[in-house]
């Protein structure tokens, strides 16, 4: 493996003899385990990375402060049970995310209910549980939430706002410009705040940038933009840090990101309140580089234009974002890492010429049989899984310390009609 490549995997993975290990557990013995595509990830990873958000803004803040996990990145039981073990809160966007997130263990006033379009059904599910914080997404909503608390009770909220900042990252994936379809303009929350609603307790504001990002400045000119609402108790300043898909891409540096948020919030925001609190919500940064994805190579041939086409038994039923971002990934031989090699295009198995999963990557003469693993893709990958061309959704292992254990089963073909009335 390429030194420069050591990045993307999991900090719990190592190449022995040209073969990859995660957790400690040889990447092709698990994909002969537990088959293939599997989403693998290094538990200790999860945690890993878990702890260094936690103690990187406990030590920048001081403070009250919460971690909470976009479980749009990786709404899976049993790592929203080990984030809610590791003390994080959770970001739920809808109301199935709620669900799993309740489900999880997630004690409710850790939780944090967003959407931009959330039912009265979502809304008064949240309230019945109790979870701990609405984040409000307009006013509309805001009237709404009020007549269903009807009076017996305070709910505490933030309002979205949408500081009309630009961030350098996909269109898709940006939201807290001009024209977005999330959150309150400025004048909107400012409405909100001087007249609120009966029962909504307006704790404070939320923004959030987008995502895969990098750059810390256009954080800082949104809670600038903030900070010209008024003063509130609590800052939630979104999540959004990149990550790094390609040895090309820079290291992920979580502590360098709180400090740099935390600093920002503490030079944007009213000196008058130390005692602030802070809310991170991170999705991608938690868990892409702690996951892989293993495949099987079907085939191997030449296009019509000589390139080399390795066949694999997954595709943009497992990771849809090569297709809606275009987004880059590597691809290696689990078992002859690091050996350079020939220029080949990785393809799924699904009836798309776009089903493309890397365009360059640099494979070692890859065979049929050969397991091929792409890094990086621990977030929105599992999330955006589906069945095309009737592909049963792939299985959750995680390893460590040399064990493996599947945590979410492979789909099996009676799943595919397993809805059927
Ligand atoms: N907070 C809010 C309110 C969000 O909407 C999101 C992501 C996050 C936090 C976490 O953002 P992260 O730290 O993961 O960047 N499917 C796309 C990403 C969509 C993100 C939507 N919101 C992708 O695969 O790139």
């Amino acid at each position: 493996m390429a030194a420069a490549t050591a990045h993307v995997l999991p900090d719990a993975s190592e190449v022995r003899d040209g073969r990859l290990l995660i957790g400690g557990c040889d990447a092709e013995a698990l994909a002969q385990e537990h088959g293939t595509p599997a989403y693998v990830f290094a538990e200790d990873d999860l945690r890993a990375r878990a702890r260094a958000f936690t103690s990187a803004l406990a030590a920048h803040h001081d403070g009250p402060g919460e971690v909470v996990f976009a479980s749009k990145a990786l709404p899976c039981t049993p790592v929203l049970r080990l984030f809610a073990e590791e003390g994080l809160g959770c970001d739920a966007a809808s109301g199935g995310e709620l669900h799993l997130a309740l489900h999880a263990g997630f004690p409710p006033e850790r939780i944090y209910l967003h959407g931009n379009a959330k039912s009265q059904a979502e809304l008064a599910m949240a309230v019945e549980a109790g979870v701990g914080t609405i984040v409000l997404d307009n006013a509309e909503e805001a009237m709404r939430l009020s007549a269903l608390l009807g009076g017996r009770r305070s709910q505490r909220v933030l309002l979205r706002v949408t500081p009309g900042v630009d961030a350098d990252t996909h269109e898709a994936i940006l939201t807290g410009q001009a024209g977005s379809k999330f959150g309150l303009a400025p004048d909107d929350a400012r409405a909100l705040i001087a007249d609120p609603p009966a029962g909504l307790e307006i704790a404070g504001l939320h923004m959030h940038l987008g995502s895969q990002l990098f750059a810390l400045e256009p954080y800082r000119r949104a809670i600038r933009a903030l900070g010209s609402l008024g003063e509130f108790a609590t800052y939630d300043l979104g999540g959004g840090l990149g990550v790094p898909y390609t040895a090309d891409d820079p290291h992920l540096d979580v502590e360098a990101w709180v400090a740099g948020m935390v600093e920002a919030a503490h030079a944007e925001l009213s000196p008058a309140r130390p005692d602030r609190e802070l809310v991170l919500e991170p999705g991608r940064a938690l868990v892409a580089n702690a996951g892989v994805t293993l495949y099987r190579v079907e085939s191997v041939k030449a296009g019509v234009a000589g390139e080399r086409l390795v066949a694999v038994d997954g595709g943009m039923s497992d990771n849809l974002r090569p297709m809606l971002y275009g987004a880059s990934y590597e691809a290696h031989v689990a078992t002859r890492m690091g050996q350079g090699g020939v220029a080949s295009t990785v393809v799924g198995k699904h009836c798309e010429s776009g089903d493309v999963l890397v365009r360059d990557a640099q494979l070692p003469d890859a065979r049929p049989g050969d397991v091929v693993v792409t890094p990086a893709t621990g977030a929105y990958g599992y999330a955006l899984a589906n069945n095309y061309n009737g592909q049963p959704r792939p299985p959750v292992v995680f390893c460590s310390g040399g064990r493996s254990r599947a945590v979410v089963r492979r789909e099996t073909y009676e799943d595919l009609h397993g809805r059927d009335l």
